[in-house]
């Protein structure tokens, strides 16, 4: 007889009070490393009603990206509700090290269906304008092709570090391997290895070589899990016209 085996998306959104089992919305980085924001300049994170929710990724002073899912739950989010904060390394120390940015609005992908894992790529205008220091706060160029299959790239969050629940206070970073997907054509995959995205990383960067090349997403898992489970990364190269009409980059 045939085994079936039942995938499951586990999306990376940290929303404790109302997460639902079969839809995990937040990424966390597994087995990863403490890393200071000055090595990841470009990494973002989003709270909303000041609780943290997602990472995000700063493209230039006026435009941040992150994952539609991020930004959805039982509907969109109220933009007020919404926190951008840069230059943090510590979460508990973001008001202290970080700056805080309102959301004028966000541009979701007309593709976003929650329940069918696609267009989940969303842009973000911040309030005001991000101050870039080159240091702790600096935007990261978009990547000009696929790097699907192959690449060692860099992706990095403040989402667990395994699968007990436990939630980091400092950023942490992991290198992953880029695999084809094979059901998901918009996306990075990255296979089942002991590191990787968890929930609470959804929206952040996956880089390489100083390019933006996907924006953390998904675990497909069958145990609901996040260790040595394939991962998802929506691919900024295949929503490259999307970013560019709302960001002209
Ligand atoms: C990050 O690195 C900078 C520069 O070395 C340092 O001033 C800062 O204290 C570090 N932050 C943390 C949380 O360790
Ligand atoms: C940051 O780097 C960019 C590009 O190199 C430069 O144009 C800008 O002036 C720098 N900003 C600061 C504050 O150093």
């Amino acid at each position: 007889m045939f085994k079936i085996v039942i995938l499951t998306l586990v999306l990376l959104v940290f929303a404790p009070e109302n997460s639902s089992r079969r839809l995990i919305l937040q990424p966390t980085i597994i087995n990863g490393d403490n890393v200071n924001i000055t090595e990841v300049p470009y990494q973002l994170m989003l709270t909303y009603n000041k609780q943290f929710q997602c990472g995000a990724v700063l493209i230039s002073s006026k435009h941040v990206l992150t994952a539609a899912h991020c930004l959805y739950q039982n509907g969109f989010r109220s933009k007020s509700k919404i926190n951008i904060f840069a230059g943090v390394t510590k979460k508990s120390q973001r008001y202290e090290e970080g700056h805080m940015y309102g959301v004028k609005t966000y541009i979701i992908n007309a593709l976003f269906i929650l329940t069918q894992y696609k267009g989940d790529i969303a842009v973000i205008y911040p309030d005001k304008k991000i101050i870039i220091d080159n240091y702790t706060v600096k935007p990261i160029a978009l990547a000009k092709q696929s790097y699907r299959s192959g690449y060692e790239a860099l992706a990095s969050g403040w989402g667990l570090v395994d699968d007990q629940g436990t939630l980091p206070d400092n950023l942490q970073a992991a290198y992953i391997k880029t695999t084809p997907c094979i059901v998901f054509r918009d996306s990075i995959c990255s296979e089942g290895y002991l590191n990787g995205i968890c929930k609470g990383d959804s929206g952040g960067p996956l880089v390489y070589n100083n390019k933006l090349i996907g924006i953390a997403r998904a675990k497909i898992s069958i145990d609901g899990k996040c260790a040595l489970q394939s991962e998802l990364y929506s691919s900024v190269y295949y929503y490259r016209d999307f970013i560019k009409r709302y960001t002209r980059l």
